[in-house]
């Protein structure tokens, strides 16, 4: 690694940045979103993940967004995920660091016991005013009329979560971390929503290897340097398990 990237690095061992998508959770019972029963070929993604669908109709977009919080509320971390925790403990516990960035808005690495994970479109379990921009935690049903409790405007609240016209959270941190990495990793996303599709471009010009996990080759698979295919659940172990022994 060239000795600029290093300057200011947080891990002094192997520093690995996984970004997460929908296929990481389809074995806990959590649908991705373009496969072929995915969410966006039930749903018009226009009317319920965009701010103007709000706007519209926001009783739909409450309903939506009460239905996968349900379901999340009887999902529970997979293989895959405990993976993940047992790798950023074992490579913190070596001076190193796994910067897990995910899509999901789930919380299924957290309950797996992650840490420090940055949820770069937001997260399900929280609710937002749209008028002081207030976030707070909330796994209940979204309700027209429920007051925001930091500026007590009601009839503001909408899930957590960055819709389709909006900026992902978190950018600065996550080109920061990207740019320290050794390895950078993407696991079950279809490679095709962006700035998150363009992460793997962004590693191989700064000379980081980078490594595609997914059950079948993603839009960009060929951007990447080695492909794993297969379910989350037997691949991301397996994964795992051979970064930890090479360590
Ligand atoms: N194991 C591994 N990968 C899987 C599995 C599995 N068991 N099941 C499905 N996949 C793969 C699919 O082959 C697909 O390539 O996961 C990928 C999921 O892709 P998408 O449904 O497009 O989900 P994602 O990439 O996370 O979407 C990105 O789009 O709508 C937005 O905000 C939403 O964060 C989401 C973003």
């Amino acid at each position: 690694m060239p000795r600029d990237r290093r300057q200011g690095r947080v891990a002094v061992g192997l520093d690995v940045f996984v970004l997460t998508g929908a296929g990481i959770s389809a074995e806990s019972g959590l649908g991705t979103f373009r496969d072929a029963d995915g969410v966006w070929t039930r749903h018009d993604l226009s009317l319920v993940a965009t701010p103007e669908g709000f706007a519209r109709d926001p009783a739909r977009v409450r309903a939506f967004y009460n239905a996968r919080r349900a379901n999340l509320a009887t999902a529970a971390p997979n293989a895959a995920h405990f993976a993940l925790a047992r790798l950023q403990s074992g490579l913190a516990a070596r001076s190193g660091r796994l910067f897990l960035c995910t899509q999901n808005v789930d919380d299924l690495h957290e309950q797996a016991g992650c840490v420090e994970v940055v949820h770069m479109h937001g997260e399900l379990s929280a609710t937002r005013c749209h008028a002081c921009q207030a976030v707070w935690p909330d796994r209940a049903p979204l309700v027209a009329d429920s007051a925001c409790p930091a500026c007590g405007a009601t009839g503001t609240a909408r899930p957590h979560v960055v819709w389709f016209g909006e900026t992902p959270l978190r950018m600065e941190a996550i080109a920061d971390a990207l740019e320290e990495s050794d390895l950078f990793v993407a696991i079950g996303t279809s490679g095709s929503v962006y700035p998150a599709a363009g992460f793997v471009a962004e590693a191989r010009a700064l000379g980081i290897r980078a490594c595609e996990i997914n059950l079948q080759p993603s839009d960009n698979a060929r951007a990447f340097d080695e492909r794993r295919y297969g379910p989350a659940t037997e691949v991301v172990p397996a994964w795992a398990a051979e970064v930890l022994a090479g360590l």
